[in-house]
Formats: structure tokens, C-alpha cells, sequence
């Protein structure tokens, strides 16, 4: 069997063009969404991700700012400039690109981004919601992984999905988000023991876990529905997902590529957050 793999490049360009008139209607009523993005230091990935996030905001007629301090600059800088942006009216999204230098508090500043700018969704208050079932801004890239579920009809009631990664930003969000939906979740890492174990169990096996290729076709069952979260540079310079494509290719029932999987649905998901600050206000406003 030769798996249906999931388009994230095309489900982006759909949901972006979808998101055109909401930015008009918001617009024209003097809410035009705004997002800030801030980085710290010149690692050259955040680079890239950081102008992707500014040029996708405006591509759909929404304002973006990025705003860049030394590597050496003090949170306290930081901190005020994020108590500024909470106060702007005409900004309605905050993100602050991680990770931050080793002389940063991450929690200290992301705790300092008012909750209902968070489009990021790693504020505590967010996390809470989520946990509790009633998410306020999901986390982009788990968000995204479910708009792709949405798509390919995969229905999460009673299956079995296994996530690869506990991190903040995707693996727990994303286990939560499976267990919202109604799944059997189990969440391992890269010290699994007998990972294998595991994931030949799962319906849905989700890899974040930061390492090439790192899933291979013998730990996929049959069917399943395989998302690749990684994106790994290889030392040739391609990019290479935490997925082995080639031999789970044809096993899986489905399957996300890299590069043109999840990638494109987190910056998408950002846009659909910041939509959503800006039409919260906007109906607060009204
Ligand atoms: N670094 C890697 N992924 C992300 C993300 O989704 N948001 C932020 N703020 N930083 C990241």
C-alpha cells in the first residue's frame, strides 16, 4: 500500500485565501488584525521563520512588525516593550520567537504577553483553557495538525494515537488537543523504552521529537495516519522531517511530507489567531 499524503502546502493556500475577507470586513471597520513578532539574537532558522510569519501576515492585507534586539539585550528591554505592545490598541497578536538567549526567563516573558494577545497560545492562562477543554488560542502547530485531520476526514474518536515529543510548543499542546477530540493518547519521547512497542499500536502517530528521520516504516502500523512536525537540516543542506518518508510511505494510510507538510499550516494558524484577537476586540468594540 502506497499511503495518501496530506497536502499542508495546499490546505494553507486555502485557509489563507479564506482568511482575505475576514482581514477586509475587520478592516473596514477599523480593526485591521495586527501581529508584532519579536526576536532576539540572529539564529538564522528563527530568521527565516520570523520574516515568513511577517510576509504571511501581509500577504492577507494584515499589519506585521517584526522587532529584533542584539543577542546581548536585557530581558528588562524585552519586558517593556511587550507592556507597550499590550497596550496598543492597533495590535492585536504577540509573539516573541523562541528560543531565547540562556540569560532569559522564557516563562517570565512569555507570562508578560497579555493572554488575549497570545496568539502563540503558551501563556498559562491559554495552556489552562486547553487543558480544561475550552481552548482560547491553540498553539499553532498542533492547531494545524487538527485543521489537517479535519481535512482528510480522520475521525480521532476511540483511536489510538501515539505523540513522539512533550514539548511546550507541540507535543503536549498536541496531546491535549488529542484527548480533547476524543483519542487514546499516549505521549513518549526520545528515552521511550521499546518505543517501538508503541507506536506500531497507533491509529495516528505524531513525530516531535527534533531527530532526521527518526520514525521508520517497521514502527508504523499498517494504515496509520503519520504526521511529520520535524524539520531537520541535514548536513547537504536538504530538509528532512523527523519521519523516515520513504519507507513509511508504504505503510501508512496517510501521511504529511516534508518540506509542504505541517510547516505551512503553523504560520497559517498564526494568521487564523491573530484573525481571531482581532474579531474578539472588534466585537468587544462594537
Ligand atoms: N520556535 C519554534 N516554534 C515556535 C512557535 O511556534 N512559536 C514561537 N514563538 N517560537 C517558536
Amino acid at each position: 500500500m502506497t499511503a495518501q499524503i496530506i497536502d499542508g502546502k495546499a490546505l494553507a493556500e486555502e485557509l489563507r485565501q479564506g482568511f482575505k475577507a475576514r482581514v477586509e470586513a475587520l478592516t473596514a471597520k477599523g480593526h485591521k488584525p495586527g501581529l508584532v513578532v519579536i526576536l532576539v539574537g540572529a539564529d538564522p532558522a528563527s530568521e527565516v521563520y520570523v520574516r515568513n510569519k511577517v510576509n504571511g501576515c501581509l500577504a492577507i492585507g494584515m499589519h506585521s512588525e517584526k522587532i529584533t534586539y542584539d543577542a546581548t539585550v536585557d530581558q528588562v528591554t524585552v519586558l517593556n516593550k511587550i507592556a507597550e505592545l499590550n497596550a496598543d490598541p492597533n495590535i492585536h497578536g504577540i509573539l516573541v520567537q523562541l528560543p531565547l538567549p540562556k540569560h532569559f526567563d522564557e516563562e517570565a516573558v512569555l507570562e508578560a504577553i497579555a493572554a488575549d494577545k497570545d496568539v502563540d497560545g503558551f501563556h498559562a492562562e491559554n495552556v489552562g483553557a486547553l487543558a480544561q477543554g475550552n481552548p482560547r488560542f491553540i498553539p499553532c502547530t498542533p492547531y494545524g495538525v487538527m485543521k489537517m485531520f479535519e481535512k482528510g476526514n480522520v475521525d480521532l474518536t476511540g483511536k489510538e494515537a501515539v505523540v513522539i515529543g512533550r514539548s511546550n510548543i507541540v507535543g503536549k499542546p498536541m496531546a491535549l488537543l488529542l484527548i480533547n477530540a476524543g483519542a487514546t493518547v499516549t505521549v513518549c519521547n526520545s528515552r521511550t523504552k521499546d518505543l517501538k512497542f508503541h507506536t506500531s499500536r497507533a491509529d495516528i502517530l505524531v513525530a516531535a521529537v527534533g531527530k532526521p528521520k527518526f520514525v521508520t516504516g517497521d514502527m508504523v502500523k499498517p494504515g496509520a495516519v503519520v504526521i511529520d512536525v520535524g524539520i531537520n537540516r541535514l548536513p547537504d543542506g536538504k530538509l528532512c522531517g523527523d519521519v523516515d518518508f520513504a519507507s513509511c510511505l508504504e505503510v501508512a494510510g496517510q501521511i504529511t511530507p516534508v518540506p509542504g507538510g505541517v510547516g505551512p499550516m503553523t504560520i497559517t494558524m498564526l494568521l487564523a489567531n491573530t484573525i481571531e484577537a482581532a474579531e474578539r476586540k472588534a466585537a468587544l468594540a462594537d
